[in-house]
């Protein structure tokens, strides 16, 4: 069966694609390597022995959009990743954010809204939630206002395929995720940030090799037990573990609805200091960090309520943050010696 893959040479598309091909898919993976690199192809043949047909495509391009759904008519399944995610070039950039995020996504559903039946994963966020009121978050928490045209990106996004599925044949799931972090156990792919990460694991993960002074940690003021904020750090292999039921609850018919939504997290919250214990525990490292202040935009707390996932959708994930954070340092070695 074969499926689409879009940014499937990226962080997350690259992991959901070594699972979708550990699971027997034939996988085309199109990315336009703007975040990315080829070398990609050969961690997932590393990983599974087979490399996905790759498409260099910009989504973009309608031309190119239309051509490639004619060339792939055969095609059961979508999973939308290509997307761009710095929040604060959002902020100084919006309209490639609106342009790559919305544009591509709209021709994407174009070609699809003309095929018989097809299936659409697509790659939203917690972001939607804003600061929720309720801790654990559950699916149904209110959407709030974007803070970052990033944010509204991943809102109108969701709102765009809903609108589209009620009149076409497309079945969807919108998969929520909370903060995706670590690499595939292997270190034969990972999280590649172009220039400074503004993440908290890939920027830990590159001052304790030596290529970061030091970590700067946003606030220790924050209503929390130790001050500073508090996520739901994911395991990027769960993650990408998760499409893959997602994409099989669609193909096998069991949704109960055109449209799905659930929250893609681990269900606990870490705060950062408790990030970096966690972190010096696994990597045998002394982190150098300094509390400063707040970064604009970020909010105290966000984890998610994860029953829906567990229940409906049949997926839990399984590694620790040990796990991750250990995976993350793994991957960071592995691409600084080479
Ligand atoms: C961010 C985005 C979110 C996006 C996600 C993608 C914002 C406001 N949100 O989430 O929309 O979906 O990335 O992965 O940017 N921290 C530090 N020092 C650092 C970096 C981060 O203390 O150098 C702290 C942050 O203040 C935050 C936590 O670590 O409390 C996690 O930050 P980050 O990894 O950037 O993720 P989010 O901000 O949660």
């Amino acid at each position: 069966m074969k499926i689409v893959v879009t940014g499937g040479l990226g962080f997350i598309g690259s992991h959901t694609v070594v699972e979708l091909q550990n699971e027997g898919f034939e996988v085309v993976a199109i990315d336009n390597l703007s975040n990315s690199s080829e070398k990609v192809l050969d961690g997932i043949f590393n990983i599974t022995g087979k490399k996905p047909i790759f498409e260099k495509m910009d989504l973009r391009d309608k031309a190119s959009v239309q051509n490639f759904f004619k060339k792939h008519n055969d095609v059961a399944g979508v999973i939308h990743f290509a997307a761009s995610k710095a929040v604060g070039e959002s902020v100084e950039n919006p309209l490639l954010y609106y342009e790559n995020n919305i544009s591509a996504l709209v021709y994407v559903l174009q070609e699809l809204a003309a095929l018989p039946n097809v299936n659409f994963i697509f790659s939203s966020s917690c972001t939607v939630y804003g600061q929720a009121e309720k801790m654990p978050i559950t699916e149904d928490a209110p959407v709030q206002q974007a803070m970052s045209p990033y944010g509204n990106t991943k809102q109108i996004g969701e709102e765009i395929i809903t609108d589209v599925a009620k009149v076409t044949h497309i079945n969807a799931i919108l998969l929520r995720y909370f903060n995706p972090i670590g690499s595939h156990p292997s270190a034969e792919i990972g999280e590649l940030p172009l220039g400074v990460p503004q993440n908290l694991v890939p920027f830990i993960t590159q001052t304790a090799i030596g290529l970061r002074e030091k970590l700067s940690v946003f606030g220790d003021d924050y209503p929390t037990a130790d001050g500073t904020a508090i996520r739901d750090y994911i395991h990027v292999v769960d993650l990408a573990k998760a499409h893959v039921v997602a994409l099989k609850r669609l193909l096998e018919k069991n949704n109960a609805d055109k449209v799905e939504t659930f929250n893609l997290g681990t269900g606990k919250g870490s705060s950062v200091l408790e990030v970096i214990t966690a972190f010096e525990k696994v990597s045998g490292q002394k982190l150098n960090y300094q509390i400063v202040g707040r970064r604009e935009g970020d909010i105290t707390e966000a984890y998610a309520n994860i029953d829906k996932a567990n229940t409906v959708l049949g997926w839990k994930a399984q590694s620790s943050l040990e796990e991750s954070l250990a995976s993350a340092w793994k991957w960071e070695q592995k691409i600084r010696q080479q």
